[in-house]
């Protein structure tokens, strides 16, 4: 059994790998850890109580190192990278799902804060697992995609070399309110939401440089994006909508199947998707029409697994030469 940890363990994306790691077959289990640690897992997540007991440590770079071959680090950004410099350096393979190792430096620079790891920056893979499988095995440092920017590139993608790059493209987006970390604001609080729906940071949203960086890197195409994301009144699940122009009539369905023809956890549908097909498990499905030059795209994931949890255990399997799927959850919370 391979040895693993898990920093963050008292929020919404520890929860969802304790969840998956409590049965995998290769991973163990050995060390979890919150900022201030000295309680039990099962007090944090009571739904834990009677399948697993497990005591929560304040983050030690030495404990981690000591107990774990490759560790999670599911904390904010900036916190992260604080951690994953002096893990490295000591032979532990890291997938961060922060935002700390996903961007170009100057990127991150622009979207986040001064960045402080510039030295393993330039090593770490970007964890969208269809597009960069290869490089995540060999990888020391994964940084989980975000969970807009997974479900809107693996809809986009194959699209890119049809779309005309002259003309707007709009990314409308939807998520749960889990998507934003346990802590409560504002526009988190249940009366602010039940009943509701509304657009936040509309064409200033962080993960719009994320997504512009990644479809350069892939397809070396320079494309603009309008991105708006949406809060819904819903614990989890995210659905992207994309709408752009193209430079001429193919069928995108077909593009679809010649992209993921391969691929296990992508899954094409015959008509816009939803998010509750796709909750509780790591699927992303997919669904693209087009009248004359206009195509949508449709794309619906959980943000807490695909976009986040599950994405990285996918991640943590390559680099640990475990096979892909292992421990990954495909039954959707339905009905
Ligand atoms: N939620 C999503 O859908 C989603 C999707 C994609 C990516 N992400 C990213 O994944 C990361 C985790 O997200 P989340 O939703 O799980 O957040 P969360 O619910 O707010 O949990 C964050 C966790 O980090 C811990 N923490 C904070 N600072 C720490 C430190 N210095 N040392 C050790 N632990 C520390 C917190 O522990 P305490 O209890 O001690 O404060 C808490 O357990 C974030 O970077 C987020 O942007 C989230």
């Amino acid at each position: 059994m391979i040895n693993v940890g898990i920093i963050g363990a008292s929020g919404y994306t520890g929860l969802e790998l304790v969840k998956m790691l409590l049965n995998h077959p290769s991973f163990r289990l050995n060390y979890l850890a919150t900022s201030t640690g000295d309680v039990m897992l099962e007090e944090l997540h009571p739904a834990l109580l009677d399948l697993i007991t497990f005591p929560v440590e304040e983050a030690s770079v030495e404990m981690i190192a000591e107990r774990c071959e490759l560790v999670f680090l599911a904390l904010p950004h900036k916190a992260s990278m604080g951690l994953a410099r002096e893990l490295i350096e000591r032979g532990v393979k890291i997938v961060d799902l922060s935002a700390d190792y996903r961007l170009e430096r100057t990127t991150y620079e622009a979207a986040y804060c001064p960045h402080e790891d510039p030295e393993h920056l330039g090593e770490a893979v970007y964890g969208l697992i269809e597009y960069y499988r290869e490089e995540i095995k060999v990888a020391r440092l994964v940084a989980g995609p975000g969970c807009y920017p997974t479900a809107t590139l693996l809809g986009i993608l194959p699209f890119i070399p049809y779309i005309d790059p002259d003309a707007p493209l709009f990314v409308d987006a939807k998520s749960g309110v889990s998507g934003a970390g346990k802590k409560l604001s504002e526009t988190s609080h249940f009366v602010t939401i039940n009943d509701n729906i509304f657009a936040y940071n509309p064409l200033k949203h962080r993960h719009a440089p994320e997504i512009e960086e990644k479809i350069a890197k892939v397809h070396g195409a320079k494309v603009s994006v309008s991105f708006v994301p949406h809060l819904i009144p819903a614990t989890r699940g995210e659905l992207v909508s994309v709408y752009a122009t193209l430079k001429e009539e193919i069928d995108p369905m077909e593009i679809l199947e010649r992209a993921y023809a391969m691929e296990r956890f992508i899954r094409l549908r015959e008509k816009p998707v939803d998010i509750k097909s796709t909750a509780g498990t790591h699927f992303c499905d997919l669904y693209a029409a087009r009248n004359g030059k206009a195509l949508f795209v449709s794309s619906a994931i959980d943000n807490l697994l695909r976009g986040a949890a599950s994405q990285a255990l996918a991640a943590a399997n390559l680099m640990m030469g475990v096979d892909e799927a292992a421990g990954l959850p495909v039954i959707a919370y339905v009905p």
